[in-house]
């Protein structure tokens, strides 16, 4: 058996065996979503080969269990390259959910605008992804399934479901382009200027090798990002990962509503 399998059979001892819908994976900050769901929460120290997900402001467990009637895995903290230098560091936790039965993630993050007309506190569905890394988690995979096409990568279904949750609950939600800036440092404004420039509308570290990952997979996926500050060089305000934990829960409140309302169509 597979590690994954192994893992998930686990899973399913603790947890009960109907299969899961869809995955969500929290950001910096939004953990608390996983307090919403009505469920058993794991360790992800009681699952072998999972990412250590020590960065504050993430709770490294996953919870399975139902949100709005819908069997979820949220995965409360979620392990990004620069703490590794491993870009594939969240393969085996979304090996797990695909075991688990799920068809669909929803990534979360936290980002920085790079539009002067999304403040901190919007929420962002991602429409698309710039890998400014140029980091890859699928580089060293064996099989020709590498070459993932990435045309549709965020699922335009899923992402008139989220939209149409964010209509009916009031909840203003914009369509941009993430770019992916490998951190742990910030970028530099000329950074800003340059992704600005290629079509970025936020920028943060995370969630595109998820992606990634998820569509080599055969996951169907969505993401949406929290404004958590202007990026460098657009405005005067501190940028920091402790402000980042601070401002996430602006978004975040919008976020639960969002998924609520939309979890059920998904
Ligand atoms: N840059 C990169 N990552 C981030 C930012 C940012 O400005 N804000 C929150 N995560």
């Amino acid at each position: 058996m597979s590690r994954s399998a192994e893992l998930a059979a686990h899973i399913r001892a603790v947890a009960g065996s109907a299969p899961v819908s869809v995955g969500l994976v929290l950001g910096s900050g939004l953990g608390h979503l996983a307090g919403a769901v009505d469920g058993i929460a794991i360790p992800y120290s009681e699952l072998e080969g999972f990412p250590h997900a020590g960065v504050s402001g993430h709770v490294p467990q996953l919870v399975i269990g139902n949100l709005e009637g819908v069997r979820v895995a949220v995965f409360g903290g979620r392990a990004h390259y620069y703490e590794t230098g491993r870009a594939d560091v969240m393969r085996l936790p979304l090996e797990v959910l695909r075991e688990l039965g799920a068809g669909k993630l929803i990534a979360t993050n936290a980002a920085g605008s790079l539009d002067p007309d999304m403040p901190t506190g919007s929420i962002m569905l991602l429409r698309d992804h710039i890998n400014f890394s140029g980091l890859n988690p699928l580089i060293g995979e064996p099989t020709e399934a590498r070459f993932v096409p990435m045309t549709d990568a965020y699922d335009p279904t899923m992402a008139d479901t989220l939209r149409a949750g964010a209509r009916a609950s009031g909840v203003a939600l914009r369509d941009g382009v993430y770019a992916w800036y490998s951190g742990p440092s910030f970028e530099t404004p000329a950074e800003i200027r340059a992704i600005r420039t290629l079509g970025a509308d936020a920028v943060g570290m995370s969630t595109v090798p998820e992606v990634i990952l998820a569509r080599f997979l055969g996951l169907r996926c969505a993401a949406i990002s929290t404004i958590t500050n202007m990026a460098a060089g657009l405005s005067d305000e501190a940028i920091s990962h402790d402000h980042t934990k601070a401002m996430a829960p602006l978004g975040a409140a919008k976020l639960e509503k969002v998924l609520r309302a939309a979890l059920p169509g998904l």
